[in-house]
């Protein structure tokens, strides 16, 4: 039928997230019965580049905009034109960067209505966006220590350390690895004389009072445990978030433990100690948001690890193409809603892969049960999500990828893993 994938109804609604913070979820129905409903995440530690979430009156002005700015103008369009669409919500919104109707409500219309379209073919999300090449699955990688802004006060500066099962055959392999991880580190924080008392940050991840170097002993040994019991190889990464903690007056990293100050060159040392001394073979936002210099620097300095842009890229062609020119970093995080819409996020996960730079899709600290995340992970091809491991709204989206891989039967394999 024709008119199968237009647009027929949009609604919306405001949720909360797993902050319990309002978000704003969106429902567009097209005439073939398709239907997608997503909700937004929410970021704590936000990239200064992001997209604004919302116009200032927050989730309600943003619902007011969508329902009389927004739904007349997308109602009787085909679903299946999602670039159409796409720029007509940055058409509608005017401003550089989504001020006006909110990143985060392009974020839920313009992913609710590729699954609109999918939904009226009867397709999952990922076979929809990647077709047959979508048969990659991701390894996960897994938050299992927190501190920065996502966890008290007494907690590591380092926002998170994790757990990433490079040897897993396949998916569910993979997620047992971060489980179990996860476990053995409960165990080893249990045994020292810390305070700790079960306490987990947003992500899932324990969150003891410990410096940065104790978590990267403990870390490493319930990592090394996992390896052992499992019978493959399981490796060290961090989220450094180091703009959270960078001070830009006096332009050192600024560590509460121990209250030390780093340079720029000294913190590339630490870096380079650490990724040598725990074979790390992920390092994520080592340096703050404007230094592609410093990402340029360390990326030469290190062999076989990933060194990883979130907050220095925010899913930003343009910013992804000033690294690639400089060589800063070789991989980068892909979170959807700190650009906007899905075509934007595809554009740059096209020219990401084109250069060579390995992509990891990733929630948000602050989430929904939406689990979209596991099919764009797939079906853009990813090689890596990171995406918690355990907590209701994370365990969604492995619980996902799980489905999507049986569903792809012995079609499945894991993704090619490479270096720049
Ligand atoms: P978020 O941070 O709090 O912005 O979601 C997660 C991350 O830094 O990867
Ligand atoms: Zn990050």
């Amino acid at each position: 039928m024709p008119d199968y994938t237009i647009i027929e109804d949009i609604r919306a609604r405001k949720v909360f997230d797993s902050r319990g913070n309002p978000t704003v979820e969106v429902e567009i129905y097209t005439r073939g019965g398709g239907v997608g409903r997503v909700s937004a995440p929410a970021g704590a530690s936000t990239g200064k580049w992001e997209v604004i979430a919302y116009p200032p009156g927050g989730v309600d002005e943003a619902l007011k905009i969508l329902k009389d700015e927004i739904a007349p103008r997308l109602i009787g369009m085909d679903s299946e034109k999602q670039e159409e669409i796409d720029a007509i919500l940055k058409e509608i919104d005017g401003s550089p960067r989504l001020s006006h109707i909110g990143g985060n409500t392009a974020y839920a219309i313009s992913i609710a209505n590729a699954l609109a379209a999918a939904s009226s073919y009867d397709l999952p999300l990922f076979m929809y966006l990647g077709g047959r090449n979508a048969r990659y699955m991701p390894y996960p990688v897994g938050n299992i220590l927190g501190g920065g802004k996502h966890a008290g006060a007494g907690c590591p500066d380092i926002q998170e350390f994790l757990s990433i099962p490079l040897g897993a055959k396949n998916f569910m392999e993979a997620a047992q690895a971060n489980i179990l991880a996860h476990k053995n580190l409960r165990n080893i924080l249990e045994r020292e004389n810390i305070p700790f008392f079960g306490g987990k940050g947003d992500e899932g991840a324990w969150a003891p009072a410990v410096s940065d170097d104790k978590a990267f002993e403990y870390v490493a040994e319930a990592i090394e445990k996992t390896s052992d019991e499992i019978g493959f190889e399981v490796r060290f990464g961090v989220d450094v978030a180091s703009s959270s903690f960078w001070r830009e007056e006096e332009d050192v990293y600024f560590y509460k433990h121990g209250g030390k100050k780093l340079t720029t060159g000294e913190q590339i040392d630490f870096i380079v100690d650490k990724i040598k001394s725990y074979r790390l073979i992920y390092v994520e936002d080592p340096l703050h948001e404007e230094d592609f210099e410093g990402f340029r620097e360390l990326t030469s300095k290190v062999r076989g690890c990933f060194i990883v842009g979130d907050d220095l890229f925010v899913t930003n062609i343009e910013r992804l193409k000033k690294g690639v020119s400089l060589g800063a970093a070789n991989a980068l995080i892909i979170k959807p809603n700190q650009v906007g819409t899905i075509s934007d996020t595809i554009a740059t996960v096209e020219y990401a892969h084109e250069n060579l730079y390995t992509t990891v899709f990733s929630h948000r600290s602050g989430e929904t049960e939406s689990v979209v995340l596991a099919h764009l992970a797939v079906g853009l091809r990813c090689p890596f999500v990171k995406l918690g491991v355990v907590g209701g709204e994370r365990i969604a989206k492995i619980n996902e990828l799980i489905r999507i891989e049986e569903y792809l039967g012995s079609e499945a394999r894991m993704a090619k893993v490479r270096f720049r």
